[in-house]
């Protein structure tokens, strides 16, 4: 590799990894297992040990991914760095580590080692000060972290107050908060029923309940805490075994399962002995940590930016399954990439059945040589679906058959394309094809971007039963034809309708994300609505001005070109448009707390020129509230043509005013709405 060569793939790795730090920490929802993510970080280090000069401050090599969010806690610094550990995945490893202590210690002094367990959580620092827990924070940055208390405080283990009285005034206590496997099964289970998205994994369940916003729900999701580390000013200890000794006798919850050994033999068991025994832990752990356990020689140590000297991760490989490969599905994707999905002999892995797992592509399939009835092996990375990691050729037997590669859609019948320098199939049926209509039905709705509170079954269920044909329909839905299908009642209908009328309110960037053009996630959206502020200025720019965006390259600009031509996606537009939804940036959807509605609480009966969640909507944007039955408490009934005669009826009754379209407009300043595409309802 040369320098220029280097430089572009340290480029692509920091990008990578930023990106998967980003995900694994503040979204809670990782998209590349542990293992692929150290093997990326230390093809950074080889890289940056190799050629210094691209060896620059900010790179992720040098800091602590950060779990920051914007979900509006407090931020506080804190007082000692918190960081993260080395990890190894081997035994020689640990060798080398215990060299590189007792080099730095000059061989002469003698130590031991605290092994204990790497609980797979979220970390927290509480600091407690005269026996009382005063702020609890998450790692944050490593310098600045969430604050916390509240949620922490729902936490059975965590004691508000210390036991007995030999505490130190103030100090620190740092450790993991993680979720039990049942808790973590009977949550997924709930947030499927919901129709929600689930939690890959305990770890990421662990660290999303820990963020909830609000504190009462954090108490169900029966979370756990284990602390290990312990820092302050007065503390009076020579070991670390010792402290934690002492931390469990004031009351705080200390794992029963460390040990201390004193040779690398000793740390080679307790390994060997806990990567067999977690299969039987009632959570989850993903390696062992190993500590000087010398407090004052730990001081000797220090740390790097990012680690101590003192202690290491061992971390467990991936747990792997051995199996036979059944069959292979072909599956249409939202963008239209044709994926293999391996059918296999049902396996346990890590806690649960696997019967299906992905297969990456054709290029991979055919690399590796895999055929039907092949036995393979099956991984769990951090994601929901495992996936085929090798095949066994030694056990092949004669009942195996080549993988033949579909070369029409399987669901829409069109033929396939294979875009170039990429190794996908692709159907190019966007606006036709069924799967990927109600693919980007869900990612419409989904939480990211348009917030729809609505399972994915529910777009299905839209599709199929022909009440919703591409995503602008979903806003001329009407009460009255949820109610009349299957599983839908009031409540579950209102809320959808609430959810629809409250995303006209959604910024235009999230808007151009949730429309689905192929490669443009969340970041590019942004961008891109920064960079034209409006659809209509994305749709009317040449390709050159595409590409001279940042971080907009040719692929994207094509995308976009090709995306733009599609006349059902102008339609898809316009009637989104048409329906209220933010585009541009300049368009503000705040609520005018100073409007000509403030104060009003309002019934919007009837049909009007615009729909009627439409209207609630402008009654929103100019500061008043909706209601859907008029009570005392309503101050005026906003009526189209036919309103509820009962409502007005009781309006006439109480004496509420009543107002029309025209009136209304009049008293907010607006013209009547012209009806685009047919009827709005
Ligand atoms: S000691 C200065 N001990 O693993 C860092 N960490 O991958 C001291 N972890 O950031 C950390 N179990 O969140 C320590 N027994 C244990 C642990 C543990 C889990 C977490 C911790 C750390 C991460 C590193």
């Amino acid at each position: 590799m040369d320098f220029k060569e280097a430089d572009i793939r340290a480029k692509q790795l920091r990008k990578t990894l930023s990106e998967a730090n980003r995900d694994y920490y503040v979204l809670s929802s990782p998209t590349i297992s542990d293992f692929e993510f150290d093997a990326l970080m230390r093809e950074l280090q080889d890289i940056e040990k190799e050629f210094p000069a691209l060896d620059t401050p900010d790179s992720p090599t040098h800091h602590v991914g950060s779990d920051l969010g914007d979900k509006g806690f407090a931020k506080y610094p804190h007082r000692y760095p918190m960081l993260s550990l080395g990890n190894t995945y081997s035994i020689a490893e640990i060798e080398e580590f215990s060299d590189r202590v007792s080099k730095a210690l000059e061989g002469e002094r003698e130590f031991t080692y605290s092994c204990e367990l790497k609980f797979d959580g979220t970390a927290i620092c509480l600091t407690y000060r005269d026996g009382v827990l005063a702020r609890a924070l998450t790692r944050g940055d490593g310098a600045v972290g969430d604050d916390v208390t509240r949620n922490v405080l729902m936490i059975p283990s965590i004691p508000r107050k210390l036991k007995g009285t030999s505490w130190p005034r103030e100090f620190e206590i740092r450790g993991e908060i993680f979720m039990p496997f049942s808790s973590f099964d009977a949550l997924n289970a709930e947030k499927e029923e919901l129709g929600e998205p689930l939690f890959a994994n305990p770890r990421n369940a662990a660290s999303g309940s820990l963020k909830l916003q609000d504190s009462s729900l954090v108490g169900q999701r029966s979370l756990q805490c284990t602390l290990y580390h312990i820092l302050g000013e007065d503390l009076h200890f020579s070991t670390h075994t010792e402290a934690l000794a002492a931390a469990q006798s004031w009351g705080l919850p200390v794992s029963e399962h460390g040990r201390e050994c004193r040779t690398i033999g000793e740390i080679e068991d307790f390994i060997t002995r806990w990567d067999s025994l977690r299969h039987n832990l009632p959570f989850p752990i993903d390696g062992i940590v190993i500590k000087v356990n010398q407090l004052d020689y730990q001081k000797e140590l220090g740390y790097t930016s990012k680690s101590p000297r003192w202690a290491v991760a061992f971390k467990f490989k991936a747990e792997q399954a051995h199996t036979r490969l059944l069959s292979v599905d072909f599956q249409v994707g939202r963008t239209g990439a044709v994926t293999p999905v391996a059918n296999l002999d049902p396996v346990p892995l890590a806690g649960t059945t696997v019967r299906r797992a992905t297969l990456n592509n054709l290029d991979f399939i055919r690399e590796m040589d895999i055929r039907t009835g092949d036995f393979v092996y099956v991984e769990k990375g951090g994601e929901i679906i495992p996936k085929i990691v090798g095949v066994d050729l030694e056990s092949r037997d004669g009942r195996t058959s080549e993988i033949h590669f579909p070369e029409h859609c399987p669901d829409c019948g069109t033929p396939l394309v294979r875009d170039d320098g990429q190794a996908k199939y692709f159907c190019p049926n966007a606006t036709g094809c069924p799967t990927q209509i109600k693919e980007a039905i869900v990612h419409f709705m989904s939480r990211k971007a348009m917030n729809i509170l609505a399972g994915d079954a529910t777009a299905a269920q839209l599709f199929d039963l022909n009440l919703v044909h591409d995503v602008s329909d979903l806003y001329y839905i009407r009460m009255e034809s949820l109610l009349s299908l299957e599983g839908w009642q009031y409540r579950s209908a209102q809320k959808f309708m609430d959810s629809l009328r409250e995303s006209r309110n959604i910024p235009f960037e999230k808007v151009l994300f949730a429309l689905g053009i192929p490669n443009v996630g969340e970041t590019k959206a942004k961008t891109l609505a920064r960079r034209f502020g409006s659809i209509d200025s994305i749709f009317s720019a040449s390709r050159e001005e595409l590409i001279a965006t940042e971080d907009i390259g040719g692929i994207i600009a094509d995308n976009i070109v090709r995306w733009r031509e599609n006349p059902d996606n102008i339609l898809i537009v316009e009637r989104l448009r048409a329906a209220g939804l933010q585009m541009s940036v300049t368009r503000t959807a705040e609520v005018d707390g100073n409007g000509p509605m403030a104060g009003e609480n309002v019934v919007v009966s009837g049909v009007f020129s615009r729909s009627r969640e439409e209207m609630k909507a402008l009654v929103e944007k100019y500061g008043g509230r909706c209601s859907s039955s008029v009570t005392g408490k309503t101050t005026l009934l906003l009526a189209g043509e036919k309103p509820g005669p009962e409502k007005v009826a009781k309006a006439r009754e109480i004496g509420i005013r009543i107002m029309s379209e025209a009136q209304f407009n009049d008293k907010v300043g607006l013209e009547e709405e012209k009806v685009i595409e047919g009827t709005l309802f």
